[in-house]
């Protein structure tokens, strides 16, 4: 069975969290998009070589969650031939059979507009910086607030595969949900279109 869940939203919304519950739950696997971004900003060098060399070492490496990477992720992701080299490896990941789960920014929009389901998970920025702040435990909440409102900023007004909710996508704001409830709404929503 193929079966495509993609989920977009900005940093901090949820979108990961949700998307390894979902996986586990109906037993699909997962890719976390933003990993891929985040391994070719750390691999150095030209991101466009990087992107095309891009290997299962490069995405092992235990320092792609940093803020730093998550920024520098963000400054290679404008690039449309970065983009171009990394489409191919994410759209044969959603079709494999059993199912599959993707988070990023264009999943919806761009890498699997056929998806069956589409979420995009939202917070406000205040939530999602007071998230990432209790997470990291580095800066001031305002530094972290500067830094969630300049990623948000690159990642919607980027002229390829700009950050935005594809038309037909289930908005879901997390700004006033426990982890619970968010994942129990996503939850309703895969269980409706399967059982369609
Ligand atoms: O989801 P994340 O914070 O790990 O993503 C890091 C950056 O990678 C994000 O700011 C923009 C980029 N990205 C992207 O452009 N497209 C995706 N599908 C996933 C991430």
């Amino acid at each position: 069975m193929e079966f495509t869940v993609a989920i977009d939203g900005p940093a901090a919304s949820g979108k990961g969290t949700i998307a390894r519950a979902i996986a586990a739950e109906f037993g699909f696997a997962h890719l976390d998009t933003g990993l891929l971004y985040r391994a070719v900003a750390m691999k150095g060098g030209d991101p466009v070589g990087a992107a095309k060399s891009l290997n299962a070492d490069d995405l092992a490496r235990d320092d792609l969650r940093s803020l730093a990477a998550g920024e520098a992720a963000s400054r290679v992701a404008v690039l449309p031939e970065v983009r171009a080299a990394l489409v191919a490896f994410q759209r044969e990941f959603a079709q494999r059979a059993g199912g599959a789960v993707l988070d990023g920014r264009d999943i919806g929009t761009v890498i699997c507009p056929e998806a069956e389901v589409k979420l995009f998970v939202t917070a406000s920025p205040e939530t999602r910086a007071e998230r990432r702040w209790q997470e990291t435990g580095t800066g001031s909440y305002e530094e972290v607030l500067e830094q969630v409102r300049t990623r948000d900023a690159r990642d919607m007004d980027r002229a390829d595969a700009p950050l935005r909710p594809a038309e037909d996508a289930v908005l879901l704001d997390t700004s006033d949900l426990s982890i619970d409830e968010a994942v129990a709404r996503a939850r309703e929503v895969v269980a409706a279109r399967l059982a369609r």
